[in-house]
């Protein structure tokens, strides 16, 4: 069922929480711009940085959320203690029930508690009749395994250069605290009106999107959207935009022999092995903005025994698209790959292709940023509209998913300024 804003949702469910809205919180003083420069910073000597106001607000919600495990799947808690906290300070909000995702194939079943993971959207209560011209989205799912917060303080002390450390503190909660702080920043000095932002923080961006897709196909068509501002660490850069998506996987097919008879098969894995070398070194697009198409063979199987002439191969790949563009790019793609092995083994092969995309635009074409170009996928593709997109946040995408994942105060404080400048020139008139 299609429904327009507010009641985006479906308008029976049982989370909507908007009845529970307060009085917009009082107005903050304006600050100092903060200008950090991205990286980490070890040099004891160096100055501190002034401390903005909202330095506790923002630290207190970063904390809040990090701490929240919120693996892909398990995503409720995340959203029922982001929907109460905004409830709290003056939004409208609503709980979209996006459908469980079996992460773990068909044999895995869901937890009630998984059933009730939502993207949670939210207007200015004041406002929560009026179509925003401006959505401002992250997400609340992370990646495994949960890391519990922590910041490398000694005597309990933070400042600009703390260290916080954890899972999402930079992928994507630390967008997320920043966005929200910039928002209200912004709201509290009257230098947005309230009709025109909103937020929707999704669940899913890790594994398939189905929380932002889910948006988006729910979406009445009479909401349009000027502008969606995505974060994610970009390093407090402003992307012009991320590499496409496609691959799938390669499976070749020879016949079993005897090891010792190697003409009377054909050798499955070593057809691989050849069209696989062929497969990294082929030039698969690139263009001047995105650069080369790259090739990652995630997983080689193959063969039964040491002594037996393997019939079955096979070999997962994951192809970051350079050329092309949104709509063709991964399909581009997909007909190189599929010449050559067609060049290789004209029998041999078969090729599953994953449904993908080509490279995604942003635009990146505002005054006093520094930009960039990603490698990752994000949501942006799955939101498909006339809307133009910006993505930018704090953190580092080359720690986002490790064990050593975390970021400084100074760069959560920087992305609330970068925001705010990035919201006000997205909302100009
Ligand atoms: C915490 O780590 C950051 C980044 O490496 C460093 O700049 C800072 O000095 C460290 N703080 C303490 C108290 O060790
Ligand atoms: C899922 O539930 C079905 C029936 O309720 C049960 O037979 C099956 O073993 C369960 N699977 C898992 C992985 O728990
Ligand atoms: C892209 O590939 C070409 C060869 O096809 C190579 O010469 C060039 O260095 C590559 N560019 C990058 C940025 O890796
Ligand atoms: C993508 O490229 C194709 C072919 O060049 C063109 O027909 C199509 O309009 C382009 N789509 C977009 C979204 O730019």
């Amino acid at each position: 069922m299609k429904t327009t804003i507010p009641r985006l949702l479906l308008a029976s469910s049982a989370l909507h929480l908007g009845a529970l809205a307060y009085t917009v919180r009082p107005h903050q003083q304006q600050q100092q711009a903060i200008i950090a420069a991205p990286g980490f910073d070890d040099d004891a000597s160096a100055p501190s940085l002034p401390q903005p106001p909202y330095r506790d607000d923002l630290l207190s919600l970063h904390k809040d959320l990090v701490t929240i495990p919120s693996i892909s799947s398990q995503e409720t808690d995340a959203g029922l203690f982001l929907a109460k906290y905004l409830v709290k300070r003056g939004w409208f909000v609503d709980l979209q029930v996006v459908p469980p995702l079996n992460i773990n194939g068909a044999n895995s079943n869901n937890t009630e508690r998984e059933s009730k993971r939502a993207n949670v959207l939210a207007f200015p209560a004041s406002a929560r009749h009026a179509v925003p011209r401006l959505l401002v989205t992250s997400h609340i799912d992370v990646v495994p395994p949960y890391i519990s917060y922590s910041t490398n303080s000694t005597d309990g002390k933070i400042d600009s250069y703390t260290l916080i450390s954890g899972r999402g503190s930079v992928d994507a909660k630390a967008s997320v605290a920043a966005q929200i702080i910039a928002v209200e920043e912004l709201l509290a000095n009257n230098e947005v009106s309230e009709k025109d932002v909103s937020f929707l923080f999704v669940v899913g961006e890790e594994t398939h999107g189905d929380g932002m897709k889910f948006f988006a196909s729910n979406l009445d068509d009479r909401v349009k959207f000027q502008s969606v501002i995505y974060g994610e660490p970009t390093e407090n850069k402003l992307a012009c935009g991320h590499k496409g998506m496609g691959g799938g996987t390669v499976h070749a097919k020879g016949k079993a022999g005897h090891s010792g008879y190697p003409w009377l098969g054909k050798s499955a894995t070593e057809l691989l092995v050849r069209v696989l070398v062929k497969l990294v070194d082929a030039d698969l697009g690139s263009s001047e903005r995105f650069g080369n198409t790259t090739v990652n063979i995630g997983t080689i199987e193959g063969g039964v025994a040491a002594n037996v002439i393997p019939k079955d191969a096979s070999a997962k790949l994951a192809i970051r698209v350079a050329a092309g563009n949104q709509s063709t790019g991964s399909e581009l793609v997909r007909q190189k790959v599929e010449q050559i092995l067609k060049e290789t083994d004209e029998d041999a092969f078969t090729l599953t292709w994953a449904e993908g995309y080509g490279p995604v635009e942003c635009e990146c074409d505002v005054d006093g940023f520094e930009t960039m170009v990603a490698n990752y996928g994000t949501d942006v593709p799955n939101f498909k509209g006339d809307h133009v997109s910006y993505l930018y946040g704090p953190g580092s995408i080359l720690v986002a998913h490790g064990d050593d994942e975390a970021l400084q105060v100074r760069d959560l404080e920087a992305a609330v300024e970068g925001y705010k400048k990035l919201i006000k020139h997205a909302l100009r008139d």
